[in-house]
């Protein structure tokens, strides 16, 4: 079995888009894997893989690289603070947001604190989705170790958060207002009517193609005048292709 054959039958056996993938950065992850578990060959590892849990859930847990934290690129969520959300609200009081690939839901929450500030009393929408299901129960249970919160202020911290010996417990003012959901952005649905949407860091493991695919369905799910947030490594250079204009670095909006 090559790589190309190991990859179809674990797209089909576990429902997840391999091919979307960029090609080389994913073999040389799964080889790095397989290796160190003791198989030497595709074949051996298929098939020890789709009939055991813990070699799946390895598996997933090296495709899905979940690293995160609060307030990623600080001056950035700044930004978000100053200019883009303060815009949007301009517009619409309530507004819509989806976190697309959202981990641990750190990107979501810091959102959900930066709109209590902004707008104390509004109910916004604020969706948080992942394909990885383990990630989610996480993201919902919303624990955290201090060196995800380094960029969280001393004033945020006391606010929303509780210490125990180990970790830091969100709160549930902060906590309620993000729903998460399992998706896979390869291949479900897009919902519609979504003010920002925030993307950070996800694509960047994608092929080309399949970026063009995925920015141009955050097109269609954003209303017009909406923005989409892209990581601080990332850039959009067919953006005017793909319906955006740019307004700065990070963010894309939709023409009203
Ligand atoms: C590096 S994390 C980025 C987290 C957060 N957006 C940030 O910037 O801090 C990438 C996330 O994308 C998720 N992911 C990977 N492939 C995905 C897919 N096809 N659909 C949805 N999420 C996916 C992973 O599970 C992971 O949690």
């Amino acid at each position: 079995m090559d790589f190309t054959q190991f990859k179809d039958q674990i797209s089909k056996k576990l429902g997840l888009n391999l091919n979307g993938y960029k090609e080389k950065q994913l073999k040389r992850r799964i080889e790095h894997l397989m290796v160190s578990q003791g198989f030497n060959g595709f074949s051996d590892y298929y098939k020890a893989l789709v009939n055991d849990e813990i070699l799946t859930k390895k598996f997933l847990d090296k495709i899905t690289i979940n690293v995160s934290e609060f307030f990623r690129n600080k001056e950035i969520f700044d930004r978000l603070e100053s200019d883009i959300l303060p815009q949007l609200l301009k517009k619409n009081n309530r507004l819509k947001i989806w976190s697309a690939g959202c981990s641990l839901g750190s990107e979501a929450y810091s959102i959900a604190m930066i709109l209590d500030k902004l707008t104390p009393n509004i109910a916004h929408t604020i969706h948080a989705s992942d394909i990885d299901e383990r990630i989610l129960a996480e993201a919902k249970e919303a624990r955290y170790r201090c060196d995800l919160l380094k960029n969280v202020s001393q004033e945020r911290l006391n606010k929303y958060f509780i210490k125990d010996e180990t970790k830091y417990q969100l709160k549930d003012s902060i906590k309620n207002r993000v729903v998460f959901k399992k998706h896979d952005l390869l291949k479900d649905h897009y919902d519609k009517g979504y003010d920002l949407i925030v993307c950070r860091n996800v694509t960047i493991y994608f092929t080309k193609e399949t970026q063009n695919i995925l920015y141009t369905n955050f097109n269609m799910a954003l209303n017009p005048g909406g923005i989409l947030f892209i990581g601080a490594t990332e850039s959009i250079l067919n953006y005017s292709q793909l319906g955006f204009e740019k307004t700065s670095a990070w963010f894309y909006q939709k023409p009203s």
